[in-house]
């Protein structure tokens, strides 16, 4: 479903991704860890189609990307993607349940059933009666886990998780762990960017991101 072919991604003249080649079949669980500044934010986004390579191949469902316009792109992260990015980026002029609903009020759902799948969804990450809290007013963890609602709201096919439990306690991790586990096993593709080697060891493929390039193994 999706293949990187030897990916550079260059910002000003500085390499942060050297040849990345990644393969990600449907339904398959991947986990990616790396010491901070190796480049997985950025390996993430070209992912998520948020950014281009400078060189190289990024294939999602076998259409090249770098092809596309950013119409075409806007549509695939529509209807194929769901993102969790590391600094939570939600919308502060909104509650939770409207950044949750967010991705279904770009799909047209109407505002009263995409609020309801935005309560349901809040309860999955465990903020049942958080609905109308904005986020400034949310601790980080509690604005992660409205993140990840959001992502998952979408029923994205392919969902990116960049560091997806890294403001959570132990508890909450665990919860937010055992709900990628059940995505995977109802056929989600997901990739996990995490520091934790624990919760990389939940993933079927672990590659590690080193000085740009991915590598793979565990150790
Ligand atoms: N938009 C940008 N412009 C310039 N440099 C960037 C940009 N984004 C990331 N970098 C640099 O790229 C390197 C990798 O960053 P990042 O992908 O965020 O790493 P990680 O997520 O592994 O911590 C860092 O040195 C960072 O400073
Ligand atoms: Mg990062």
């Amino acid at each position: 479903m999706i293949v990187m072919e030897n990916v550079c991604k260059n910002y000003g003249g500085t390499q942060v991704l050297r040849g990345v080649q990644l393969h990600v079949r449907p339904g398959e669980y991947t986990a990616l860890v790396g010491p901070s500044g190796s480049g997985k934010s950025t390996l993430m986004h070209i992912l998520g189609c948020l950014d281009t390579p400078t060189t190289g191949t990024y294939r999602v469902d076998g259409e090249d990307v770098s092809h596309m316009d950013e119409k075409a792109l806007c549509c695939l992260r529509r209807d194929k993607i769901g993102f969790v990015f590391q600094g939570y980026q939600l919308i502060a002029r909104m509650t939770a349940a409207q950044n949750v609903a967010f991705p279904l009020m770009l799909r047209g759902v109407a505002q009263k059933e995409r609020l309801a799948q935005a309560a349901e969804y809040l309860r999955q990450v465990g903020l049942a009666g958080y609905e109308n809290q904005r986020p400034s007013c949310m601790s980080g963890g509690q604005q992660q886990r409205v993140a990840l609602a959001r992502a998952l709201c979408a029923r994205p096919r392919l969902l990116l998780c960049d560091e997806p439990t890294g403001a959570l306690d132990p508890e909450s991790r665990d919860g937010i762990l055992d709900l990628l586990d059940g995505l995977h096993s109802s056929g989600h593709t997901i990739v996990l960017i995490t520091h934790d080697m624990q919760a990389a060891s939940r993933a079927q493929s672990v590659y590690r991101v080193q000085n740009g390039t991915l590598q793979p193994g565990r150790g």
